[in-house]
């Protein structure tokens, strides 16, 4: 590794990469430890402001775009050389930990900072960024903003998706825009010469290994739907069963048959039903309406075909009595990362003397929407017994400042090409 670099990376701080994570998690605090930082809600903004004022007190630049993501930029020596970007998000699910997705920001300005610091220059800008609404738990799907800024996805659709109190998302949107007016703006789909994604690993790999970086060669395909079932709501003690159109039951008729289409002995298919809104919800009144989420997940491109497109004709064969509405949120084939950017990220860790492997990804991640328009690939770091989505979701400082360590490394590289 050149000794700028090597310099560089050194600066890249531990406690002060700590103690940002420590200051992050009050934004949204929830007993257990945990995080409740809802796409576009106060917490949200809150999390952008602090780290807009993080990122202008080195000097950096900021940027918007009109989805929210939110850019940090330090200027290349070559302002019209695309940049290398690196980033993650800094929502989180309902009840989420205090490193799924922040690490990756957090991650990304140690290393823009430890970079700075040293004044080592590189030819392309290096830009962090901090997609909105990666986890999807507010309003559906995940992966918007990445989706958007990559073209794969147009922000109209978005617009009026609802939260579970009725909230559109373009008023949230709205807000949230106008919480950071000191932020230039910017369109989408500027070109990108590469991407980098820091990300606690959410599984139990590399501990298991006892290895302090993954290099990550891909993420499965995924398929998200919201099914609609549309039924009568009727006296719960004087409406005979058989008469009742009852959505709840046909509703748990659905679910058990799409079990049935997941069923997988070797556990590698993932089948979840997370969110689940009844109408009216009154424990003496049949239910009316429900409405429920599907994901489902596999690494295979012809399996997950297979899978998604089968939902739903599965659906409707299943319900009784009630109308079915099968919407499709999200089709994701699974993403191979780039083999360059791979091998970019293996000699980074490898000339820190961190110990390395190779592993796939099965959560969705920014990252794939990335892939998409530059080669593109993601470091993880291990997180404690590989718990993710959840108030306990720990990891250790060392393990996060050497994945901070390996991105500096491999940002300087990329940025220099
Ligand atoms: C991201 O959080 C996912 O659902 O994989
Ligand atoms: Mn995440
Ligand atoms: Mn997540």
């Amino acid at each position: 590794m050149r000794e700028d670099y090597r310099n560089a990376v050194s600066r890249v701080d531990q406690d002060r990469l700590w103690r940002r994570h420590a200051e992050m998690a009050q934004i949204g605090a929830i007993p257990g430890n945990g995080v409740n930082r809802a796409a576009l809600s106060k917490e949200d903004i809150a999390a952008r402001s602090l780290l807009v004022s993080w990122a202008r007190a080195r000097g950096f630049g900021v940027l918007v775009d009109p989805i929210g993501n939110l850019f940090v930029r330090r200027p290349g020596l070559d302002a019209d050389a695309p940049p290398v970007m690196t980033g993650s998000h800094m929502d989180s699910q309902p009840r989420g930990g205090r490193f799924d997705g922040i690490y990756g920001v957090l991650a990304g300005l140690e290393a823009l900072e430890a970079i700075d610091e040293t004044g080592v220059t590189t030819r392309r800008p290096i830009e962090l960024v901090a997609w909105t609404n990666e986890e999807g738990g507010r309003f559906q799907p995940c992966t918007m903003g990445s989706a958007v800024y990559a073209g794969a996805r147009r922000l109209e659709e978005f617009l009026d998706v609802r939260d579970n109190e009725g909230v559109a998302l373009g008023d949230a949107l709205r807000e949230t825009l106008a919480a950071t007016p000191e932020a230039g703006s910017r369109d989408f789909n500027a070109p990108a010469a590469a991407y980098i994604e820091a990300h606690i690993e959410q599984g139990p790999l590399l501990e298991q290994a006892g290895k302090p970086i993954g290099i990550v060669t891909g993420i499965q395909g995924q398929r998200w739907f919201n099914v609609e079932v549309s039924g009568r709501t009727d006296h719960a003690g004087t409406t005979p069963v058989g008469l009742r159109r009852d959505a709840v039951r046909d509703a748990i008729a659905i679910i058990s048959a799409l079990q049935e289409l997941t069923r997988d002995p070797t556990d590698t298919t993932r089948f979840t039903v997370g969110r689940m809104l009844v109408t009216p919800n009154s424990p003496n009144s049949v239910a009316s309406h429900v409405l429920f989420s599907v994901d489902v997940r596999h690494p295979e491109p012809a399996t997950i075909k297979r899978l998604g497109d089968a939902v739903e004709g599965v659906a409707r064969k299943a319900a009784a009595r009630c109308d079915v509405k099968v919407h499709p949120t999200l089709v994701h084939d699974p993403c191979l990362f780039d083999s360059s950017v791979m091998d970019v990220l293996e000699r980074a860790a490898n000339g820190l003397e961190l110990p390395n492997m190779r592993l796939p990804s099965g959560a969705g991640h920014d990252a794939m929407y990335m892939a998409r328009v530059c080669p593109a690939a993601m470091i993880f770091v291990p997180c404690e017994n590989g718990v993710s989505h959840n108030e306990a979701e720990n990891a250790k400082p060392e393990d996060l400042a050497a994945g901070a360590r390996v991105l500096a490394a491999a940002l300087l590289e990329l940025a220099n090409d």
